[in-house]
């Protein structure tokens, strides 16, 4: 009787271990957390990384979230392989702070196909269907480039203007934008000419190094639109390298509005710098709990953002900011 109960007990073992699911994703081991995986585009800047710890610190352990970064080195294509591996984990939210703005569509599919909410931070997306993601939250770039133009018409006046203009990321939004707002400006006011341009991918070392080479061909410029800090970093290096003065043989006009940069504007080797605000981790962590509440998120949020020139800049403006 007793072999017979042994040999009841261990079939019954048998057929439990072999019938039981196979674990469904690798965020079984997540199941108190409320499971993110964040595409984020890359390390390329001082705003970038301010960005990603703002993620870390809101969508952390303690406020009851999973976080998953990947770091897509500024390829798209990445970030396609990246949002497709967090649906096969079955994340319960993508987030996606986009490299450039088109070539999406397809991949999105696959998320809202998968019924995981995807919410855009940073830059915009191009989609065909804007039931693809569920809220954008980032900055109004064209504002910034028409803000940076507007102090540059009052700043310089009639004043000949000899531009050289480092841009971001082709395709990115904040590309778009500032580029856009310059090129208005250009259009018009005579006094403005575009010397030089090409993209310094957002990067203090390609700053630098465009810099650097129009230093060496003798390009004759006194304004240089950065469009962000780090390339703005990396020009003041080379012009100081040269023997030149930035703020009085150059004038550099920025955007971000990093800590280190408004020393800089402070300093007066930058001119003005126009702030894009990377701390959208606790503007993300509220929109998802918003969600996990049954509650609908605005589809659009556009930041507060403001603009610095030395006239309204103090340290302890400085010291106090976030980034
Ligand atoms: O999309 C925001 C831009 O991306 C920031 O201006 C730049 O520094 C970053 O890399």
């Amino acid at each position: 009787m007793k072999k017979w109960l042994t040999l009841l007990l261990l079939l019954c073992t048998i057929c439990l271990t072999a019938c039981s699911p196979a674990p469904s994703s690798n965020t079984e081991e997540f199941d108190d957390f409320i499971v993110v995986g964040f595409s984020q585009v890359g390390a390329e800047s001082d705003w970038r990384n301010a960005n990603t710890r703002s993620m870390q610190a809101a969508l952390s352990e303690e406020n009851g979230f999973r976080l998953i970064i990947d770091d897509a080195q500024q390829k798209q294509e990445r970030q396609i392989t990246a949002i497709r591996n967090f649906i096969h984990q079955g994340v319960d939210y993508i987030i996606l702070a986009p490299t450039t703005e088109k070539g999406w569509d397809t991949v999105l599919q696959e998320a809202k196909a998968a019924n995981i909410p995807v919410i855009i931070v940073d830059r915009m997306i191009e989609a065909e269907d804007d039931s693809l993601f569920t809220s954008w939250i980032g900055s109004d770039f064209r504002r910034e480039g028409d803000t940076a133009v507007k102090w540059m018409e009052q700043h310089f006046g009639a004043s000949p203007i000899r531009i050289v203009h480092l841009q971001g990321n082709i395709g990115s939004s904040a590309q778009i934008g500032r580029t856009a707002g310059l090129d208005e400006g250009l259009k018009n006011n005579e006094n403005w000419q575009l010397v030089y341009r090409d993209t310094g991918d957002f990067t203090q070392a390609k700053g630098q190094e465009l810099v650097e080479a129009l230093l060496a061909e003798n390009v004759d410029f006194n304004v240089i639109f950065a469009e962000n800090d780090n390339m703005a970093y990396g020009a003041i290096d080379a012009l100081k390298n040269a023997g030149l003065i930035p703020g009085k043989d150059v004038m550099i006009i920025s955007f971000d509005a990093n800590r280190a940069a408004l020393d800089m504007v402070l300093s007066g080797e930058i001119a003005y710098d126009v702030e894009c605000n990377p701390l959208h981790g606790p503007r993300v962590q509220a929109i998802i709990e918003k969600l996990e509440s049954g509650l609908s998120t605005p589809k659009l949020t556009y930041v507060e953002e403001s603009a610095f020139d030395a006239s309204i800049l103090t340290k302890e403006m400085i010291d106090s900011r976030g980034y």
